[in-house]
C-alpha cells in the first residue's frame, strides 16, 4: 500500500510528503489521497478490462463508481484516464457536470430517482439512465419526450447471483431493493421498447461489493447473457452492451493481500465466459462496461489522526489468554483518536478491518495489542478493530490508517457536531486541498434560533 510504500527512517511519506508535515499544514484528522496511486489504478483497471474486451472481439466501457469517493477534482482525474463515471444522485452528477465530464460518458443509476433528477439528466444529455423499476420507464420517458431527446437506458437486474466476500450462493429471489429479477427482464424490456423516447442498449447487473471470488462474476454474466436472444428478439435487434457492475475486492491489512484477484485475471474470466456464452448461443459479443468504485481509489487513500489518550483495558471473554496476538498481556491498549466513526463509519457499519502505524517516527518498544477507537459518543466507534503497534504509543502521534479512499468521506458524518476534515491529494512532494474541511462555525450555523 501506499503507507508501506513510503516508510523512511520511521517518518511516513505519501506521495513524497511527510505525514507530519501534512497535519502540520492541514490539520488532524486528515484524508489524503495519493494522486498518482489513484490515477495509475484507473488506469490499470480501465486498460485491463478494454484490453481483454479487444481479445474476444468487442470493446469496454469503464465507469468510475462516484459513490466510492467523488469530488471535482477527483471527478476530472477519472475523466483524464480516460473512465467514464457512474452517478447515483443529483448530487454526483452536479460533481461531474462542474468538472466538466463528457455527459455522454456519465451512467446515472438510483432505485429512486426524483422525477427532478431524472429531468436534469436527461437535459444535461447523460449517455445511460439505468431503470431500476417499471414505475421509472414512464418517468424517464416523459422527461425524453419534454426535451425532445432519445434516452439511452439500461435495465438494472438481479441476476440471483448473491456474492459474499468468499463464496456466493444463487437465489431465485433476492430480498433487496435493486434491480427487477431477471426473468421479468423480457415484459420489462417490452414495456421499455413501446417508448419511442427511449432506447434499450442492454442489461445490468451489480451482485455486490469487496467480492473476492470472481465465479459470481462470470455466473452472472453467463445468466444475463441467457436472456439475450430474447431481448434481442422484442428490441429488433442485437442487444448493444452488457453492464456487469463494479464490486471488485481490494485487500485492507496486509492479511488479506493475497485474497483479492488481480484484476488482469478478473478480466480474462469474465472476458472468456462471454465469449464462450455467446458463442454457444450464437449471440454476437456485446459491448462490455463496469463500475469500479473501490478498487480504483480504495487503497489510493489514507487517514491520518493524532493520538489523545490511551488506556489499558484487560482482556475480557474470548480475547483473554487464547489470542495470540495478545502477546500474553492480557491486556488491550485502546488508543484514542481525534475522528473516528465521523470519519470512517466502515468498522461501524460492516465490522472492516483496517491496519494502523505510527507515521511519526519510528520505535523499537515491544509491540502491544491496541484498538484505535475515535472520539465519539459510542462505544461501537472503532477505527481499527485490532492491530499491534509499538507499546509506546502515545498522546501526539499522528496514526496512519491505510485504504480509506473508498466509502470513507462518502459515508462521513457530523456525529457529536465533529466538522468532517479536509481532504488533500498527495503528488510529487507536494499537497493541496481538493475537499475543504468543515469548521465548527459551519456546523454551528445550520442551527436555527
Ligand atoms: N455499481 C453499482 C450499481 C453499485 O451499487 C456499486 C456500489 C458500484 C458500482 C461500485 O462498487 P465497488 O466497485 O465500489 O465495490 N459502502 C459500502 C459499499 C457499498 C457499495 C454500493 N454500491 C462499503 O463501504 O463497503
Amino acid at each position: 500500500s501506499t503507507a508501506r510504500r513510503g516508510r523512511r527512517c520511521g517518518q511516513l511519506k505519501l506521495g513524497g510528503v511527510r505525514a507530519t508535515e501534512l497535519v502540520e499544514r492541514h490539520g488532524s484528522p486528515l484524508y489524503v489521497v495519493d494522486e498518482e496511486e489513484a490515477r495509475n489504478r484507473a488506469c490499470t483497471i480501465r486498460e485491463a478490462l478494454q484490453r481483454e474486451a479487444e481479445r474476444i472481439g468487442t470493446e469496454a466501457s469503464v465507469y468510475y463508481a462516484g459513490k466510492a469517493f467523488l469530488c471535482v477534482e477527483v471527478a476530472r482525474w477519472m475523466a483524464e484516464e480516460g473512465m467514464s463515471l457512474d452517478v447515483a444522485s443529483g448530487g454526483e452528477l452536479a460533481v461531474a457536470l462542474a468538472a466538466g465530464v463528457d455527459p455522454a460518458r456519465i451512467g446515472f443509476h438510483g432505485n429512486n430517482k426524483s422525477v427532478a433528477e431524472i429531468e436534469r439528466a436527461v437535459a444535461a444529455g447523460v449517455g445511460t439512465i439505468v431503470l431500476d423499476s417499471e414505475i421509472e420507464i414512464e418517468r424517464v420517458a416523459e422527461a425524453a419526450r419534454a426535451a425532445g431527446v432519445v434516452q439511452r437506458v439500461r435495465l438494472r437486474v438481479n441476476s440471483g447471483v448473491h456474492a459474499s466476500t468468499h463464496d456466493f450462493l444463487a437465489t431465485s429471489h433476492e430480498d433487496q431493493k435493486f434491480g427487477q429479477p431477471l426473468a421479468e427482464a423480457p415484459r420489462i424490456v417490452r414495456a421499455i421498447a413501446a417508448h419511442d423516447a427511449l432506447d434499450f442498449v442492454g442489461l445490468h447487473c451489480h451482485i455486490g461489493s469487496q467480492i473476492f471470488a470472481t465465479d459470481g462474476f462470470r455466473e452472472s454474466a453467463r445468466r444475463l447473457l441467457g436472456v439475450y436472444r430474447e431481448l434481442a428478439e422484442i428490441r429488433g435487434g442485437a442487444i448493444p452492451e452488457l453492464n456487469l457492475g463494479g464490486g471488485f475486492g481490494i485487500a485492507y491489512t496486509s492479511a488479506q493481500a493475497d485474497d483479492a484477484p488481480a484484476i488482469e485475471t478478473i478480466a480474462r474470466e469474465l472476458a472468456d465466459i462471454v465469449a464462450e456464452t455467446c458463442d454457444a448461443l450464437g449471440v454476437p459479443i456485446p459491448k462490455l462496461a463496469f463500475e469500479p468504485g473501490r478498487s480504483v481509489i480504495g487503497q489510493a487513500g489514507v487517514t491520518l489522526y493524532t493520538v489523545g489518550t490511551t488506556k489499558a483495558v484487560a482482556l475480557a471473554g474470548s480475547d483473554a489468554g487464547g489470542d495470540p496476538a495478545d502477546l500474553g498481556a492480557g491486556e488491550r491498549l485502546y488508543v484514542s483518536v481525534d475522528g473516528g466513526m465521523s470519519d470512517n463509519a466502515r468498522p461501524a457499519l460492516y465490522g472492516a478491518d483496517y491496519q494502523v502505524r505510527i507515521a511519526n517516527r519510528a520505535s523499537d518498544a515491544e509491540p502491544a495489542l491496541v484498538r484505535v477507537v475515535g472520539k465519539h459518543c459510542e462505544a461501537g466507534d472503532i477505527v481499527v478493530q485490532r492491530d499491534l503497534l509499538p507499546g509506546d504509543v502515545a498522546p501526539g502521534d499522528v496514526l496512519a490508517v491505510a485504504a480509506t479512499g473508498a466509502y470513507c468521506w462518502s459515508l462521513s458524518s457530523n456525529y457529536n457536531y465533529v466538522p468532517r476534515p479536509p481532504v488533500v491529494a498527495v503528488r510529487e512532494g507536494s499537497s493541496r486541498v481538493i475537499v475543504r474541511g468543515e469548521t465548527e462555525d459551519e456546523l454551528l450555523a445550520k442551527s436555527v434560533v
